[in-house]
């Protein structure tokens, strides 16, 4: 009788098995899912698919059920929803989310490992908000401190942000959500970001802008990418035919090309130059927008027309709907994405991890943190209480919950009297008197200075007018030193900021938008409960003219036009070459205030019996202090060729040890640390090669050469 029973469920399974079309069938490979489906569309269906049909949402193919796909902000979080053709947020009361901390901060964890955790996290918020396709993560290199985004970007060295970008995609991925590299690319600026036509040698291009998102592809996998707002040889990056070779052709890349939202302007050059997706035409990205536009995109009725008249090749149209269908299969319609899980304590842990190990300890004068026994602290600085989570752009976030700088204190130090006084705000009123007085009677004064994700402050769309610290919080600082020399610096940036108090305060903390669980981050740190192990993702100089960019050509570029109007091109040249961050503070011989890979601990490390053989460099690094911690050592290299930077970062491990233990690190060097573009592409020349290891660019242990 079982057996009976077993061959009819057989049957009847076969029988169900037989009649689901391959499209459909999630058992079958996704590339002949991908051509069933195809092969099923009408032109109108087709169409349809390439183009928004709401704020963030491009259609499906309902008389196949294919469904529609879902995209969402940002790299820090998943953003609140938003009406259906509006920036405006739609009031639901279940779309809150973690807030994680800013990609800056966890490119200054230097530990992949965190930034795969990061990703899962967020894929997993992602999917429980029922999103396809997260519009993160950034990795525009830090050309300037100026930008307004390099809170959402991973630092200065392609090298530490291919590392990072990496692991953050495959941890998104696994969840079944597609993340979104963006923005692709030489989207180093805020300033006319839609106009600015950026002249680069292909050197640095390769070398130095181009590197993580060639690894976010090649190494990641990742399944879409995001065109930038800028020009490139005078096409916009969305539809630009070298860029797309670059992303196709050379790289290989299998996913959809999507655009940014407003950055499509031209059908031609959409059509033809590789352009898979288009969103936000008619928006300007970030606020302004015309109301219901959908069917007049580039890649709607127009497109439509033009195929029907003949105009274009069907060819072309079909290879943007397979991208579209396989991100669909590996989203959407794949059978194999998790449930999902919304804001919940492993979330949190995780953020408040990551946003400890991001903070970098800059100084740390007669060890007066960590803040050991409690006594009576004062607290200054609108920053202390300031939500940092909403604000600055797209990225911005309607998180669960915050715990601010002054919260997270007060509870790692309930023995403590903690005073508060704000002395600065954002409104622009400075009251100095009451900071004065009450720091006379302080034990410690804990100063929270920095940018709050305001215009021109760390925010989407404004680059910074000043490397300065804004609303006079240095000389309120300087003020209270001269008052109590127990003075704590905590600043709170996504960029670099002048410290010109730097000699005048006792210890110096650079921390960051850590989101949900910055203050427990950061009290986690300055009790001592967590040992400092973040490193400088970038360089701080002295100054800003300190830095490569002295020209208005370099920025922020020189107009076609004069006078100027809304369309406007900016030509912008990259004359700095290769020479960005540290490579430019190198070569220049200009001691920065703080370099980039710098960071302080706790406890003590020490790097010996280092040696090179062959191509393997191996090394021991001992804890010699009296408290775990945890170490980045960094390996750089000096290539051969007369006009090659002094250094550059080629590989890091970042290694925890408790007091005493040691641990013997290797290091391979490949050919691939050997290359640098030149007239004929990549290329290793012969001659001498120094490889150096440290823990911070400016702070080498040991330094060798070989020939190659
Ligand atoms: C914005 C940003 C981009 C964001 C998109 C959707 O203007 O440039 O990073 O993902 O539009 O909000």
């Amino acid at each position: 009788m079982k057996r009976i029973i077993l061959l009819f469920a057989v049957a009847v399974l076969y029988g169900c098995a037989g009649n689901t079309p391959v499209y459909l069938d999630t058992r079958k490979p996704v590339e002949r899912r991908v051509e069933d489906a195809l092969s099923r569309m009408t032109l109108e269906e087709k169409v349809a698919v390439l183009h928004a049909q709401s704020r963030f949402s491009s259609a499906g193919v309902p008389r196949l059920g294919i469904p529609e796909l879902w995209f969402t902000d940002g790299p820090h979080g998943v953003r609140a929803e938003v009406l259906w053709d509006s920036w405006k947020r739609a009031g639901w009361t279940n779309d809150s989310c973690t807030a994680y901390p800013a990609l800056s901060a966890l490119a200054a964890t230097w530990n992949p490992d965190l930034a795969l955790l990061y990703g899962e996290c967020l894929g997993e918020e992602a999917r429980y908000r029922n999103k396809h396709v997260l519009l993160g993560p950034g990795c525009n290199i830090c050309r300037t401190p100026l930008c307004g985004r390099n809170f959402e970007y991973m630092g200065e060295d392609p090298v530490l942000s291919s590392s990072m970008v990496v692991p953050y995609i495959k941890g998104v991925q696994s969840k079944g959500v597609a993340a979104c590299v963006k923005h692709f690319a030489l989207n180093n600026q805020e300033t006319n970001r839609h106009t600015t036509n950026v002249i680069v040698s292909d050197r640095a291009l390769n070398e130095i802008y181009l590197p993580a998102f060639k690894a976010a592809v090649q190494d990641a996998g990742v399944w879409a990418v995001m065109g930038s707002y800028n020009l490139y040889l005078n096409q916009h990056c969305c539809h630009n035919s070298r860029m797309t070779e670059i992303l196709k052709d050379e790289w290989g890349f299998d996913g959809v090309l999507v655009s940014d939202w407003g950055g499509t302007h031209n059908t031609l050059q959409a059509i033809e130059n590789g352009l898979d997706m288009e969103f936000g035409t008619k928006t300007d990205g970030l606020a302004s927008q015309t109301d219901n536009e959908y069917q007049n995109y580039h890649l709607a009725a127009p497109y439509l027309d033009m195929l029907r008249q003949g105009k274009t090749s069907e060819l072309i149209l079909n290879e943007k709907v397979r991208r579209i269908l396989r991100l669909n299969m590996r989203t959407a319609m794949s059978h194999q994405k998790s449930f999902g899980k919304f804001v919940c304590p492993e979330h949190s842990e995780a953020a408040r991890r990551i946003g400890a190990e991001s903070i970098v300890l800059l100084k740390n004068e007669d060890g007066i943190l960590p803040l050991e026994n409690a006594g009576h602290i004062l607290v200054v600085g609108e920053n202390a209480v300031r939500s940092m989570t909403d604000n600055g752009g797209s990225s911005a976030l309607k998180a669960k919950y915050e715990i601010s700088p002054l919260d997270g204190l007060k509870s790692a130090l309930p023995g403590a009297e903690i005073e508060y006084v704000q002395a600065w705000s954002s409104k622009g009123e400075l009251d100095l008197a009451p900071a004065l007085e009450a720091a006379k009677r302080a034990d410690i004064v804990v100063f929270v200075a920095g940018l709050n994700k305001e215009k021109y402050q760390d925010a989407e769309s404004y680059d910074r007018k000043s490397f300065d610290l804004p609303y006079s919080q240095n000389s309120l600082i300087s003020s209270l030193a001269k008052i109590n020399s127990k003075i704590i610096v905590v600043n709170i940036s996504g960029n670099p900021v002048a410290m010109p108090w730097e000699n005048e305060v006792k210890a110096i903390v650079q921390s960051w938008y850590l989101g949900s669980e910055a203050g427990n981050s950061l009290a986690d740190v300055l009790t001592g409960k967590v040992n400092p192990s973040g490193k400088l993702p970038f360089t701080i100089p002295v100054c800003l003219e300190d830095g490569p960019l002295s020209s208005a050509e370099q920025y922020p570029g020189i107009p076609r036009e004069n006078p100027v109007g809304p369309d406007t091109i900016w030509d912008e040249y990259y004359k700095e070459d290769i020479y960005v961050g540290y490579r430019w503070y190198e070569k220049t011989g200009t001691k920065p205030r703080f370099a980039f890979g710098y960071g302080l601990s706790y406890t003590d490390f020490n790097i010996s019996d280092a040696r090179l053989k062959g191509r393997t460099l191996t090394c021991r690094l001992t804890n010699t202090g009296d408290r775990e911690g945890s170490e980045v050592i960094q390996l750089y290299m000096t290539l051969p060729g007369n006009d090659r930077p002094l250094k550059e970062l080629k590989d890091f491990r970042k290694v925890t040890l408790a007091p005493g233990d040691s641990a013997l690190l290797n290091f391979e060097i490949p050919d691939e640390y050997l290359m640098q573009y030149g007239e004929t592409g990549w290329t290793i020349l012969q001659g001498d090669y120094f490889v150096h290891i440290g823990n911070s660019s400016d702070n080498i242990s040991y330094s060798f050469t070989f020939k190659n």
